[in-house]
This record gives structure tokens, sequence and C-alpha cells, in this order.
């Protein structure tokens, strides 16, 4: 059975459940890296990508245009004020807050801890990360206790708690659709059946 707070449970359920915050992102210096981890976020199971930091239209557009054309659902938006955010989430309890840092308690400790019938944000740095994240987190979970990067981390971290997600009915209305090949490159667009 898959997690509960996979793709086809959340179909009807709004706002998002499973929530994946960027903090800090530089225009210049993230873009790239920033894109991958939405590209990241929504491949690996989360229901919307949370861009903070300097405001990047192009980021946003980048995660639209891959649902779009591979499927969703999946949202991206930009949060001006990500710490009253986290400070009101934390304050009522609406949702588990997961910051992933390398000084976190290890990734296969702590992920089966984490409650299932909550919505879940999980918060990944770019910047330095405010000390307040660490307090106002409910889990710092770390991905083996050395530096690396956010996508990785997420990558890890979203295969772990939400599981396996290669089957077809992952992503819905999707105008594109890969077919596993052995060699070369099969894509079905499904606007042109
Ligand atoms: C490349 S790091 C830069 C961190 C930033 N310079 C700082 O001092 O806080 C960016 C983000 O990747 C994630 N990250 C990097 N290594 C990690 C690890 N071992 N485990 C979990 N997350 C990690 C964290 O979310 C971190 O905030």
């Amino acid at each position: 059975m898959r997690h509960p707070l996979t793709r086809e449970s959340m179909v009807d359920q709004l706002p998002p459940r499973l929530s994946v915050l960027r903090l800090g992102h530089r225009r210049d210096r993230d873009k790239r890296i920033t894109s991958h981890l939405g590209l990241t976020a929504r491949a690996f199971g989360a229901d919307e990508v949370v861009l903070s930091g300097e405001e990047d239209p192009s980021a946003l557009e980048t995660w639209d245009s891959v649902t779009e054309r591979f499927g969703g659902p999946f949202t991206s938006r930009y949060e001006p004020k990500p710490m009253p955010w986290l400070r009101s989430v934390s304050k009522k309890e609406s949702a588990t807050i997961v910051h992933l840092t390398m000084y976190g308690q290890p990734w296969r400790e702590t992920v089966s801890s984490i409650p299932k019938d909550k919505p879940v944000i999980v918060v990944v740095g770019g910047t330095k990360v405010p000390g307040e994240v660490f307090q106002i987190s409910n889990y710092n979970v770390s991905v083996v206790n050395q530096p690396h990067s956010e996508v990785s981390a997420l990558a890890v971290f979203l295969h772990s708690f939400v599981g396996p997600l290669d089957g077809k009915e992952s992503f819905e209305d999707a105008k594109m659709k890969i077919i596993p090949s052995e060699k070369g490159k099969i894509v079905i667009n499904q606007e042109e059946e």
C-alpha cells in the first residue's frame, strides 16, 4: 500500500498536503538547483513546491510547464513570508514541519515516526537557514550527516516517506508519456492521438 499522502489520495483534497518549501532562493545563483528541486518534488510525490527568498517567476513557469506536459496534480507558488507561515503552522499544529539538514537525526530512524494523517511541509535551505527553523521544526532530518545537495536530500527523503512512484497511475492528465525503453527514447504525445 502506498503512503496516504500520495498523489491518488490528494486529488480531491485542498490545500495540498505534502509541500516542499524552498527557503532562501537566490535568483542568479540558485536558478538551476531550485528548478531541479521543484522537479524532484513533483517526480517523487509532493503536491506542491513553495518558493521563498528572491522572487523568480521563471522557476514557477518551469514547474508549471512540466506539470502541464507530464501530468499532475502538482502546484507551485511563491511565499513572500515563509517564516510567518511556518510559525503559524507550528503554532496551530496544522502541519508537520520536516527540516532537511545535515545536522539532523538520521532519516532511516526518523521517517517512520512522521505522522501520515496530517499535512507535511518539507523545508530545504538555500542560503543559511535561520536557527529558528531548527526549533520550530517537528523533525530535523539528515540524509547522511555530511554536506551535499538539497536535491539529493529531498529525493532520498521523499522516496522513503512517500514510497516508490513508478506506477502509470501516478500522474494524471499527462499530455506526454514516456514509455520505458531498453534503448532509445519513446514518448507518446497523447494530444496527437
Ligand atoms: C547545499 S546546503 C547549503 C546550506 C547553507 N549554506 C547553510 O549553511 O545552512 C542546502 C540545503 O541542502 C540540504 N542538505 C544538504 N546536505 C544535507 C544532508 N546531509 N541531509 C539533509 N539535507 C541536506 C539542506 O536542506 C540545506 O539547507
